[in-house]
């Protein structure tokens, strides 16, 4: 049975209607408009559907929308725009770091949340921090030099 959710998504407020065991993925993409966050597997094993949830990386394709609800749900749509894209965005484009850009949104959340821990993280700390993260195209060696280029950039 349907309910109602307020949802609070990249600082606006969004009410929806869905029943309470919906993923948040299917909200964000179906009800919100916000697709950038992919389905991959549904099963927490390839990052695709990554988004933040009080700034904390989570899986938007096993969190319910009851579950989100009352947080602060962050995409990739959130972090910057094409005119003024967030630096993490900025070195993922000037490092080509993607090929079909099917994982990149997730990635780039990914990135976002293992830089705000962690503002200079070394290869062993990148490679776990982006490890729940798959790309199919096999492109993490520049993914890798992106989160480095990111790091620089943020760090001034
Ligand atoms: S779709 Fe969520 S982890 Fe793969
Ligand atoms: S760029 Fe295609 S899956 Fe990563």
């Amino acid at each position: 049975m349907s309910e109602q959710f307020k949802l609070t998504i990249n600082g606006k407020s969004h009410t929806v209607s869905a029943d309470a065991d919906t993923p948040l993925l299917y909200v964000l993409r179906n009800d919100v408009g916000l697709v950038s966050p992919k389905y991959g597997c549904g099963q927490e094993q390839c990052g695709a559907c990554n988004v933040l949830i009080d700034g904390e990386k989570a899986f938007s394709c096993s969190v319910s929308v009851k579950d989100a609800a009352g947080k602060q749900v962050t995409t990739l749509e959130g972090l910057g725009t094409p005119e003024q894209p967030h630096p993490i965005q900025a070195a993922f484009i000037a490092e080509q770091a993607a090929q079909c850009g099917y994982c990149t949104s997730g990635l780039i959340i990914a990135t976002k949340a293992l830089l705000d821990k962690n503002p200079n993280p070394d290869m062993d700390a990148i490679r776990v921090g982006l490890q729940d993260n798959l790309c199919r195209c096999g492109a993490h060696s520049r993914v890798f030099r992106a989160v480095r280029r990111a790091a620089r950039e943020l760090a001034g």
